[in-house]
């Protein structure tokens, strides 16, 4: 079975090729065209520039993605690569910008129609976490946490194949991937502020600077980034506090394990809760190499039984293998593929629900 995956949720143009066959992954090309530099300029995401953009690269990446596979191109002039090897059509439904979700959405929608295909809709986040089934055999049920620009979640997976979500905690108010981006602003540090920040973190003292850690000690499961970010800038407007390199390096270093202390412990009490067989981490803050390094040490060390499983470094923000990758599930168990009538009914939802 070959799935086209295509991802257009925020920022990135992503399509990509999977060959799924005996269930052995194999990933035939996975391009992703991203936005980062145009955005930076603006220090965040420019909705309508990000919508623009989607729709000027949709339809180069697709074909790079289409050539990259082995899709040989016609000769002549402007003829569309042949697609009949594609069995189905994956798309991010959502969540995400509306105005950037509509160009993957309907683009789908079109080749589904044409190629008269099965399009299958994904949920961003569900595939976010999906990605380590890359050639991973995983066991439910399964704990995963979401840490990206626009979510902080941890979810129970009892079975995802049926489609079996449950979200058992969340952020209350900025994402963790925010958090970053809102204190590299603070700090004239640049965008994206994940890498930049973890990158001058490696020079740092976490310890320097006593800095919150929000709803660590609630008996739930969920998260708060907003007072730690302004916790920064507090600490920044104080007159005692000096701009100079190591001070940031610091700062960076002790915000950066701030977040990190919350994020470990809310999910070993989900662990301890949910006793879950394995446990998978996806999103654009997976990335954060102190993270994946601390979460593996703390949950090896207090729960040794549980298989960890963190995506390589390419899978972590947005790309299309995860939504092929979904989408495949999706396939084989017969949940949510639309065929014929009702496929081109389907529309972008920005809030989409697990
Ligand atoms: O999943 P993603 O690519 O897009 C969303 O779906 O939101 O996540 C993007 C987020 C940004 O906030 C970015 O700053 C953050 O991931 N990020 C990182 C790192 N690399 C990217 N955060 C912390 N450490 C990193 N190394
Ligand atoms: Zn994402």
């Amino acid at each position: 079975m070959t799935i086209l995956g295509i991802e257009t949720s925020c920022d990135e143009t992503a399509v990509a090729v999977l060959k799924v066959k005996n269930g052995k992954f194999n990933l035939l090309s996975n391009i992703v065209s991203s936005q980062v530099k145009i955005h930076a300029k603006y220090g965040g995401i420019v909705p309508e520039v990000a919508a623009r953009m989607q729709m000027e690269m949709i339809i180069p990446v697709i074909k790079e993605a289409l050539v990259g596979a082995g899709f040989k191109p016609a000769r002549t002039g402007h003829r569309p690569v042949p697609t009949n090897n594609i069995d189905y059509i994956a798309v991010t439904q959502g969540p995400g910008l509306v105005t950037s979700l509509v160009i993957g959405v309907e683009t789908a929608k079109t080749l589904s129609y044409i190629l008269n295909k099965p399009l299958i809709p994904v949920n961003h986040l569900v595939a976010h976490l999906l990605v380590n089934c890359i050639n991973n055999k995983i066991k439910y049920p399964a704990v995963g946490l979401i840490v990206s620009g626009g979510h902080t979640m941890l979810v129970l997976m009892k079975n995802p194949s049926r489609g079996k979500y449950e979200i058992i905690g969340e952020t209350q108010d900025d994402a963790v991937g925010e958090a970053f981006d809102k204190v590299a602003k603070i700090l004239n540090l640049g965008y994206p502020g994940g890498p930049i920040i973890s990158k001058l973190a490696i020079n740092g003292d976490k310890n320097k600077f006593k800095l919150p850690r929000p709803m660590i000690q609630q008996q739930n499961f969920n998260f708060s980034f907003s007072g730690l970010k302004t916790a920064v800038l507090y600490l920044t407007q104080d007159k005692k506090f000096k701009k100079t390199k190591q001070n940031i390096n610091d700062l960076c270093a002790s915000f950066q394990q701030a977040c990190i202390d919350v994020l470990v412990s809310k999910t070993l009490r989900a662990i301890k809760k949910y006793k879950p067989k394995s446990f998978l981490l996806g999103g654009g803050v997976a990335a954060n190499s102190e993270l994946r390094k601390q979460l593996k040490e703390k949950i090896n060390t207090k729960f040794p039984e549980v298989r960890i499983f963190i995506p390589e470094l390419k899978f972590t923000g947005d790309n299309a293998a995860m939504i092929a990758v979904a989408g495949y599930f999706q396939a084989t168990k017969n949940t949510k593929t639309l065929k014929h009538k009702n496929r081109l009914d389907l529309k972008a939802d920005p809030n989409l629900n697990l």
